[in-house]
């Protein structure tokens, strides 16, 4: 993988250049202050409503969507991944005009095509490895989270300098950019997400609590021993890998881990990765999610409703009311 830093990127492809930053929430107010703060001019492209209010408050010349497509060079598409395909079919498309380059932040969009930007314009991807608070705070820090870039359309010749530049005015040349494609960024990420990060992870700490307190134990010990103590963990795996967790931990809790772990997940949860990894990319997945969206995400909607209602929350609010009173 061809990684690049800070004296690899040559800030001229993009000096001088208006970006629009298209969408204010999450990612779109991190990436606007940290482009703002580098140099660049920032205008704001959103709807009228709470984002139209937070980036005008916050400085920001924002206006309609179609409005900052016609005056920008840079377009950052920083709305959800779900609605981004009509909001560029209405507002962007009509008003695209030779020389601009779309920024993408995940790759979802143009690998599934669901939106097919016109032959005229550079289309790249610069997606950072980390949520947007995270995105500002790093920069404010004189750091930044590393991203991946990837080119999937080079009219101009310079659509990768321009990528390398975008993504050092988000602050990643001082992490480290590494480059990539629109196809593997999509499947690795969904995959982490489904398998690890928001799928596996909670599942495994949602079958280890239900163990627990189905053979007698005091709930809020199971809520710390299986989801709390997570967080110690991760930090440590975190900051060092799998070195500074074996020794921070106990040598009992690394001996456990080591030879009870594999049992844990063993050759049925490996087989239902290679199905999840198959399923993303063969499409089956994006039409499933693209699809539940058409119906206003009765079957999603229904699921958080249930995880916020269950039992494991109510305590895990409780574990937490707790720890807090005492400090
Ligand atoms: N979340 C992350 O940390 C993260 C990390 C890496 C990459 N990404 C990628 O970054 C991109 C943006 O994700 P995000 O999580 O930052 O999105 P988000 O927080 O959900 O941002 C929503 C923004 O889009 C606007 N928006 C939503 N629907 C709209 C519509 N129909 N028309 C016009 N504006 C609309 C919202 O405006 P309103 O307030 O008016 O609804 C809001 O400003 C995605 O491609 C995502 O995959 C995100």
């Amino acid at each position: 993988m061809k990684k690049y830093y800070d004296a690899d990127v040559d800030w001229s492809h993009i000096a001088g250049k208006t970006v629009a930053v298209i969408g204010y929430g999450s990612q779109g107010r991190a990436q606007a202050a940290n482009l703002r703060d580098s140099g660049l001019a920032v205008i704001v492209g959103v709807r009228p409503g709470r984002s139209f209010e937070a980036a005008s408050c916050d400085g920001f010349s924002t206006m309609p969507v179609a409005d900052a497509v016609r005056k920008a060079d840079i377009l950052a598409m920083l709305v959800p991944d779900e609605s981004a395909a009509e909001i560029f079919r209405r507002d962007m498309l009509p008003w695209l005009h030779d020389g601009q380059t779309l920024v993408f932040a995940h790759g979802f969009n143009i690998h599934y095509g669901q939106i097919v930007p016109p032959p005229n314009v550079d289309v790249v991807m610069v997606a950072p490895k980390g949520v947007g608070p995270q995105v500002r705070r790093l920069y404010l820090e004189d750091s930044g989270v590393a991203s991946l870039v990837a080119v999937h359309q080079d009219v101009t010749g310079s659509a990768k300098q321009t990528a390398l530049a975008f993504a050092k005015g988000i602050g990643s040349a001082r992490s480290v950019i590494m480059e990539s494609t629109f196809a593997d960024e999509t499947e690795t990420d969904l995959f982490g997400e489904q398998t690890v990060i928001c799928g596996g992870v909670v599942n495994l700490m949602k079958a280890a609590y239900d163990t627990l307190v189905a053979a007698g134990y005091e709930p809020e010990m199971a809520y710390y021993e299986c989801m709390h103590e997570l967080k110690l963990v991760v930090d440590l795996l975190y900051e060092g890998g799998f070195t500074k967790m074996h020794d921070s931990v106990s040598k009992t809790a690394g001996y456990g881990g080591l030879t009870r772990g594999p049992r844990v997940v063993g050759p049925k949860t490996r087989a239902a990765m290679q199905e999840i990894l198959a399923e993303i990319q063969s499409g089956a997945f994006a039409r499933e999610w693209l699809l539940e969206n058409q119906v206003n995400r009765p079957q999603y909607t229904a699921l958080v409703r249930q995880e916020k209602e269950s039992e494991l929350e109510r305590v895990g609010t409780a574990v937490r009311r707790i720890i807090s009173d005492g400090k």
